[in-house]
């Protein structure tokens, strides 16, 4: 396949990066179109960890040219932390990283706007990682956003600054917070536009023109598809497209039908923040999967939220977003549990799809499919076969369940650890 599109389908932190890490050999690129420092993708490089928030994790492949574009909101002091890092593990990627001048930019009044209103919000917050997506998304649907271009085209950028001051420090105080200094915003502007010089690009007609090299392209999803802004559980999602749907409209380009669109899934549920969650689980079989999973954000540190494998809310997305395969990972968290779950729908709900409405949604119970449970340590198989048979039979019935083929099956942290299934 040429082109090839990584996406999560559940809430997040599915894996998605260490996917992508372990596929980009086989890639000429990898193209994150959506999202900012809101998602972590952790990958494992010679045993060393690192997470990667906007950068895409081709990076970490000397052989990849990663394109940001964009549909992309970008934070510049965490992205060059970012890439310090890819710095310190002996990674070159001067040439191989390009940013469109399109992406919008997140500012410390973004940041801090984002974390005041969930404040204000009290029980009513959304539970966003505070890092400035939704108010950064917002201005740019409101057409007062700061692009990555405005910080070097020769704007004012003095008057950039106290432009966004003015309309934002009356409510940031009004919300409790420390009004913000022009000069403060005016330095950070400057310098991120003299460190950012190098890696701008059109990066939409560099896309266009690979895809018309018929150029090995993989696209990188972020969040997931159940934190889609269009049809994830609204509010309680991110503010972009997550689906492969996404792709062409957040790259600006008109990118084709992707070859092959894979699904990263959990063999369980995970959710970080607040929002329905109807196999959420409260007993020890959830703290299990915590402890076992170390399900804690990779970009805030929270405890994520554990339950079991929603098959129902994955089949649905697996028909909207045209998703040909699976991949299954953290199938080793779940080896000591006496039975596995699969929330195969919900009680009193008959129709094809989810529920449009959360409020509908929060009410439903899941009902359950329960099968054996599987022992031992499994992160060292390398093969399908070797894996016990009630591990195997949960990862078909995952397959038959969500209505697509389970190519991947993942068995622990690292890029090794990964099953490709014949
Ligand atoms: P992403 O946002 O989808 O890229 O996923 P994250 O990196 O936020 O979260 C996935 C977490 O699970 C990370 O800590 C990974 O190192 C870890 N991980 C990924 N795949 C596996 C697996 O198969 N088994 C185990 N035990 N951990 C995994
Ligand atoms: P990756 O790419 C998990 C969640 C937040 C919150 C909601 C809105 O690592 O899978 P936002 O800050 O985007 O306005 O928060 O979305 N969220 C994620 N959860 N993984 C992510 O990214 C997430 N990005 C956002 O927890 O519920
Ligand atoms: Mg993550």
């Amino acid at each position: 396949m040429n082109t090839v599109a990584v996406v999560g389908l559940q809430w997040g932190d599915e894996g998605k990066g260490k996917v992508i890490n372990r596929l980009a050999p086989g890639f000429d690129f990898v193209v994150r179109y959506q999202g900012g420092g809101n998602a972590g993708h952790t990958v494992y490089v010679n045993g060393q960890k690192i997470v990667l928030k906007h950068v895409p994790s081709g990076i970490l492949t000397e052989s990849v040219t990663n394109l940001m574009m964009p549909g992309m909101v970008l934070d510049p002091d965490v992205m060059f932390e970012e890439l310090d890092a890819v710095t310190k593990l002996g990674i070159d990627f001067k040439n191989r990283l390009k940013i469109s001048g399109r992406v919008h930019i997140t500012t410390a009044a973004h940041k801090a706007l984002d974390q005041l209103r969930e404040r204000a919000a009290g029980k009513g917050k959304i539970g966003t990682t505070g890092r400035g997506i939704g108010t950064t998304y917002a201005d740019k649907a409101n057409r007062l956003g700061i692009r990555a271009i405005d910080l070097i085209d020769g704007n004012n950028l003095r008057e950039t600054a106290e432009r966004m001051l003015a309309v934002k420090n009356p409510v940031i105080e009004e919300l409790g917070g420390d009004k913000l200094s022009v000069d403060e915003i005016y330095g950070k502007l400057k310098q991120w536009g003299e460190k950012l010089k190098p890696f701008l690009a059109d990066t939409s007609l560099i896309l266009a023109e690979a895809l018309a090299m018929k150029k090995r392209v993989m696209f990188e999803g972020a969040q997931a598809a159940m934190l889609d802004i269009d049809v994830g559980t609204y509010p309680y999602v991110t503010s972009s497209g997550t689906t492969a749907g996404a792709i062409g409209s957040g790259c600006g380009v008109n990118v084709g039908a992707v070859g092959e669109v894979i699904g990263v899934v959990k063999a369980y549920c995970t959710r970080v923040g607040e929002g329905a969650f109807p196999t959420e689980l409260f007993d020890a079989a959830g703290k299990h999967m915590q402890e076992v999973g170390r399900e804690f954000g990779s970009t805030t540190g929270r405890p994520r939220r554990c339950g079991w494998y929603d098959a129902f809310a994955a089949r649905y997305m697996v028909r909207l977003g045209n998703v040909s395969c699976l991949a299954v990972t953290k199938l080793d968290v779940l080896s000591g549990l006496k039975e596995l779950k699969i929330g195969t729908g919900y009680e009193g709900w008959d129709q094809p799809g989810l529920p449009e409405s959360i409020v509908t949604l929060g009410k439903l119970k899941a009902r359950y499919e329960t099968l054996p449970g599987f022992d031992g340590d499994i992160t060292g198989c390398t093969r399908y076969g070797d894996l016990p048979v009630n591990a195997r039979a949960l990862v078909e019935r995952i397959e038959k369940l969500t209505g697509a083929p389970v190519k991947y099956v993942s068995v622990g942290p690292g890029s090794g650890q990964l099953i490709a299934r014949e």
